[in-house]
């Protein structure tokens, strides 16, 4: 088996090659350094709480720490501004109904049409309560391209916050974040990037990026199941959590409501280690190596249809297509008839589904490429779409 040969594939327990698995932009199996980590920690007897007089507890104090700091190496940023939560639409909930408290009526909140849905309704929610105007910038069908100059424009002295995503979780496609920073930095607004189907594929770089927060998900690149946000200190401290009166008062603690787990954080740590060592550029090289063949192989099709860029400049390594006379549900199931797990609908990109034309006709077929898919899997994907396009 191929697999066995590749080295990085080894490194993941649940890949034993059985299924081809283009489905990592909806969760990675999990590295087996964080597996370990994880079991280990629950076997430590340091299974505790914060803050407490005592070994056990003082191991939890320094687990999160070490956390904080190995994210914010991961992030490019600084450890006193990360936190720590069950997932990226929780937190992101969390961070807007804070945001909300802030705004004032006739403020303006600027997001995008390309983002996934948690990326976008808790931003309308706060809009919403506060009576504050929330606007989505477009993107190009044809090109799943950000429109940045129209995103630019719809950024005024009104807007409080720009929000953006690093990548689209749908069809991959990578929206020059900086320029749309900048644009918000120039009247005063705050810029939050939803990194979660970016994290995984690209050096996340805040300064670069020009982020005031920054959000992605441990279980979309190889880790346990929760998610790391870093937001500006001084931001955060500006920021007023809803949170009970006896937690943490200062820092980004203070958005980390009841105890934290311990367990996850173990395996996260683990799992930055690894990323650090190995090198985003490195894994991104071993994906694109991957994923070429695929998108060029799924374009050679008769009767499949990629959907959005078309090319491999400024993309993550995923892709989203339909085949003529198929539904995308059935599409799925016939895969994973023969053992290749995709996704099928609109993955949440919901505004997204719309602007493609896609939402009335169920989806699309979305596979996605990560570091431990092989050219073995490519062909077997590959061949299985040409047997059903051809059916
Ligand atoms: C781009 C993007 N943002 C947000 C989310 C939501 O992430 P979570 O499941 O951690 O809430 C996802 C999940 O697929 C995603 O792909």
């Amino acid at each position: 088996m191929q697999y066995l040969a590749s080295p990085i594939a080894r490194r993941f327990p649940g890949n034993d090659g059985e299924w081809a698995r283009f489905d990592g932009p909806a969760g990675t199996q999990m590295l087996d350094s964080a597996i370990d980590a994880l079991d280990e920690f629950a076997a430590s007897g340091d299974n505790a709480n914060s803050h407490g007089a005592f070994s056990a507890s003082r191991a939890c104090d320094e687990l999160i720490e070490t956390s904080r700091e190995l994210v914010a190496k991961f992030y490019r940023a600084t450890a006193d501004g990360v936190w720590f939560g069950a997932n990226m639409t929780t937190m992101t909930f969390a961070f807007t109904r804070a945001v909300a408290r802030a705004l004032k009526p006739g403020d303006r909140i600027v997001g995008t049409r390309l983002d996934h849905d948690a990326n976008v309704w808790p931003w309308h929610e706060a809009a919403c309560e506060k009576l504050v105007e929330f606007v989505l910038a477009p993107f190009d069908a044809k090109t799943g391209r950000l429109d940045t100059e129209a995103m630019i424009d719809m950024i005024d002295e009104r807007t409080r916050w720009v929000t953006i995503p690093g990548a689209s979780n749908l069809i991959g496609t990578i929206p020059d974040v900086r320029a749309v920073s900048d644009a918000a930095h120039a009247v005063g607004a705050n810029v939050f990037v939803d990194a979660v189907a970016f994290a995984p594929h690209r050096q996340v770089d805040v300064m670069a990026l020009g982020a005031d927060a920054i959000v992605s998900s441990a279980y979309k690149w190889y880790g346990p199941h929760i998610s790391a946000m870093w937001v500006r200190p001084d931001l955060i401290e500006s920021l007023r959590p809803f949170k009970v009166r006896p937690s943490e008062n200062k820092g980004p603690a203070r958005f980390e409501t009841g105890t934290p787990n311990y367990e996850a954080l173990a395996g996260l740590n683990a799992t930055v280690e690894f990323l650090i060592e190995f090198g985003m550029d490195a894994i991104r090289a071993v994906e694109e190596d991957t994923f070429e063949p695929l998108l060029t192989g799924l374009q050679s099709i008769p009767g499949v249809r990629c959907v959005g860029a078309q090319d491999m400049v400024d993309r993550t390594p995923t892709v989203s297509f339909t085949i003529d006379g198929f539904h995308p549900d059935q599409v799925a199931a016939m895969l994973a008839a023969e053992r290749v797990a995709v996704w099928s609908g609109d993955s949440y990109a919901v505004e997204a589904g719309q602007t493609l034309g896609v939402d009335m006709t169920g989806g699309v077929v979305r596979a996605g490429v990560v570091a431990y898919v092989t050219d073995e899997d490519v062909q077997r994907l590959l061949t299985a779409v040409e047997r059903i396009a051809s059916s």
